[in-house]
């Protein structure tokens, strides 16, 4: 089966082919960096108006790309939440709209599925059952995960997710949208030990998270390097605070993975979403996993973060169940991942 797939929930815009037999035969990704960098973040109605710029012509090169016709697609899949109204509403209205015109399937697909299976668009799937840690932009949370669609919620954040409390601490440090990737490019020149930032939530037991007060401290750590630094922050002390924002992060992440496995008596964690990409908490995980002789997964850099590929497998793998929709096209802000069915 050949299922094309569309992300849009977002600032970027990604199309894919999917084959069930031979797995992935194209991906095009166009990314909305540049439309707001200048307002310092995400402007929805420019991130609307962009995924109808890009949604076709990146179809159209996605298909040369997979050497395929339209005709060749057996179905068609779309993030249709959680994310930003419009930007889903650009993608639904595609998906659907091509779908019905070449008379195939077309079905939602949410899109923190879609980066909780993303692993399995790499050489070495993980085996059910596993913990995955989805750290993204707007979500942070541990789930125990049986097979597909049987999500059970260890832990989320109660406040701000990994990825927001990257950007925005970044922004803090004039380092401007996207934040995440800046601020850990930063922290490379960081010098380990010069401040020392608290691990949220640690002390209590459960798996739920707290990123918020980190931005605060944040904040006050830079007030105080200020006054001492002449009101202006050296790039060093920059660096010195992105690193010790990264490592409470990083931290604290490893502690409640480590936590989650030991309490589901599971030794294979995967891990997904934006802020997977970050090196450090990558390596950190690695080493954990060895000492716990476990196994760790997670996508290639770019299918960490939003694309079109994790869209286009996770609807093959429902469309191939026999998962079936009514016509209405239907985008939801918010969209609990226990909602979805097990297949
Ligand atoms: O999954 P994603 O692309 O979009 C959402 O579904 O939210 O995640 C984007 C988030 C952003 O907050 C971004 O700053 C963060 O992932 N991110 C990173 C890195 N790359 C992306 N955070 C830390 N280190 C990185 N290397
Ligand atoms: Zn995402």
């Amino acid at each position: 089966m050949i299922v094309l797939g569309i992300e849009s929930s977002c600032d970027e815009t990604g199309i894919a082919v999917y084959d069930s037999d031979r797995g992935l035969l194209a991906h095009t990704l166009h990314s909305q960096v540049a439309v707001h960098a200048e307002f310092g973040g995400v402007v929805p109605e420019l991130a609307s108006r962009d995924h109808i710029r890009y949604l076709v012509p990146l179809l159209e090169q996605a298909l040369k790309q997979a050497k395929i016709s339209k005709a060749a697609i057996d179905g068609v899949a779309y993030t249709a939440g959680p994310g930003l109204i419009g930007a889903l509403m650009s993608g639904a209205s595609v998906g659907r709209s091509l779908a019905w015109a070449l008379g195939v399937p077309a079905l939602e697909v949410h899109h923190m599925e879609g980066h909780l299976l993303a692993p399995m668009l790499e050489d070495r799937p993980p085996d059910f059952p596993f913990v995955a840690l989805l750290v993204s932009g707007g979500h942070t949370l541990l789930a125990y995960v049986k097979g597909i669609g049987q999500y059970e919620l260890l832990g989320q954040s109660l406040d701000d997710a990994a990825g927001e409390a990257f950007d925005k601490t970044a922004k803090l440090l004039g380092l401007g949208y996207p934040g995440g990737p800046a601020l850990a490019a930063l922290a490379e020149a960081g010098r380990s030990g010069v401040y020392k930032f608290p691990r949220p939530m640690i002390d209590r037991p459960g798996l739920d998270f707290s990123f918020s007060g980190l931005k605060t401290f944040a904040l006050n750590t830079m007030q105080k390097a200020a006054e001492k630094d002449n009101g202006e922050l050296s790039q060093q002390t920059k660096a010195d605070i992105s690193l010790a924002f990264e490592e409470a992060v990083v931290d604290t992440l490893k502690i409640k993975c480590r936590r989650a496995l030991e309490q589901q008596y599971c030794d294979r964690l995967v891990i997904a979403g934006g802020v997977g990409a970050n090196r450090r908490l990558r390596m950190e995980l690695a080493r954990m996993i060895r000492q716990l002789g476990g196994e760790l997964f997670y996508p290639r850099i770019e299918f960490c973060t939003d694309n079109g590929a994790m869209i286009a497998q996770a609807g093959c793998f429902r469309l191939m169940a026999g998962e079936t929709q009514p016509l209405e096209i239907e985008a939801r802000a918010r969209w609990s991942m226990q909602e979805l069915k097990a297949i």
